[in-house]
């Protein structure tokens, strides 16, 4: 790690406190001068670091950066720092994600970009994803570590998944728009895109690649998404939350693999749907009508009465609600 790193990790941990030049320069073996020029090093890479004579240095609250050292002091295992690879901007983090599982990255690698220039949607549509707002990750997640009956359920999973870190961090309480859509207060706050590669020769899937798309403080959506889309916060949250969010979810997915296989997950799940006993438009590859949103069932199919009266359990597909409140 180079010494900027490391002086951000100290004062990552330390946020709220000062540290003295010296203790840096102890703590690290080097001078202080050398932590005077890495200091400045940290500004110019945009962080705002509070010098206080006879004090030292702070990182103040305002500092949302996304990296390592600041997602380091919130994991519940050290380790999991070294699967993490943080990205200025990428195209999509579910596309390097791919790249880096082909290059033979490990399971639970873990992809995150402070913005994305071409954010994958479901149905082929783009996730907004500005910079410094949202929280843009994808986690390789290979096929042998995984008990594979249950993976058509790894969506609905991440998304109790991300609910719980949600609710971890925040105390907010989000609900779940079956499939994989994360809502708070009506309005989408996260988007969850799941990708699996197979193997040609055996037709066995060789890794999933799971994207997790949180609006954290966006505010500036474009006209298309105004009134659909919402973030978790509605003015700028607190510098850490980024971080903090970040290292919630890694520590749900990478912990064991009890988040996809424990029968609380579909639990869960069911009760944090919105769309029970509400009216629905489905929208199927070649079909689209109203129907009444009933239940779920064990593989967390969401079970439907058509207009018609019959009913049926849809696996895939979209459905949109009119009025959240009807
Ligand atoms: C959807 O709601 O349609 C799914 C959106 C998924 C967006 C996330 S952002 C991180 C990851 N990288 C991508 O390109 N897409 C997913």
């Amino acid at each position: 790690m180079s010494t900027k790193h490391k002086i951000l990790e100290l004062l990552e941990k330390n946020r709220g406190h000062h540290l003295s030049g010296e203790e840096i320069a102890k703590q690290l073996e080097i001078s202080r001068s050398a932590v005077w020029k890495n200091i400045k090093l940290l500004e110019k890479d945009g962080y705002y670091i509070k010098a206080v004579t006879n004090q030292g240095y702070s990182l103040t609250d305002d500092n949302n950066i996304l990296s390592v050292q600041g997602i380091l002091p919130y994991l519940s295992n050290e380790n999991f720092s070294k699967k993490i690879h943080i990205f200025h901007s990428l195209e999509s983090t579910n596309k390097t994600a791919k790249e880096m599982a082909i290059n033979g990255h490990e399971h639970g690698t873990v992809i995150i970009s402070d913005s994305q220039t071409s954010g994958k949607g479901r149905y082929g549509r783009t996730f907004y994803s500005p910079s410094g707002s949202g929280l843009y990750m994808s986690f390789i997640l290979r096929a042998e570590y995984l008990n594979l009956p249950t993976v058509p359920l790894i969506t609905s999973a991440t998304a109790v998944a991300v609910c719980r870190a949600i609710e971890s961090v925040t105390g907010k309480e989000p609900k779940i728009k079956w499939v994989n859509d994360i809502v708070l207060e009506n309005k989408k706050i996260c988007g969850i895109l799941t990708e699996a590669m197979s193997n040609f020769e055996s037709g066995t899937i060789d890794w999933i690649i799971i994207g997790i798309g949180v609006n954290i403080d966006t505010n500036d959506f474009p006209d298309e998404l105004k009134g659909i889309a919402g973030s978790l916060f509605s003015s700028v949250s607190e510098g850490t939350i980024r971080n903090r969010l970040a290292a919630e979810i890694t520590n749900i997915l990478l912990s064991s693999n009890d988040w996809l296989d424990n029968p609380q997950v579909y639990t869960e799940y069911k009760s944090r749907q919105l769309l029970f006993g509400k009216k629905i438009t489905v929208i199927q590859q070649n079909e689209t009508y109203e129907a009444l949103a009933l239940d779920l069932d064990e593989m967390c199919n969401l079970i439907v009465k058509k207009e018609d009266g019959t009913v049926v359990a849809l696996s895939t597909g979209e459905v949109s609600i009119k009025n959240f409140n009807a």
